[in-house]
């Protein structure tokens, strides 16, 4: 699974690099994107990051494998 952030509507208040450093960092522009591809260990706290997004940015990439 991927998770994609949504550059345009991320206000860069780096929740989701909190909940889940191992799939989402900062980048240069200071919005959050997703570096990693999610394993199945991961997956619950990155629904977590995804729910708890203020500006809900966050969301599952379906086209990724
Ligand atoms: Fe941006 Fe939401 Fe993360 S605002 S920094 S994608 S929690």
């Amino acid at each position: 699974m991927k998770a994609m952030v949504d550059q345009e509507t991320c206000i860069g208040c780096g929740l989701c690099c909190d909940t889940c450093d191992a799939v989402f960092r900062m980048n240069d522009d200071g919005k959050a994107e997703a570096y990693q591809t999610v394993n199945s260990e991961d997956e619950p706290t990155v629904q977590s990051a995804i729910d708890n997004c203020p500006v809900s940015a966050i969301c599952w990439d379906e086209s990724a494998d």
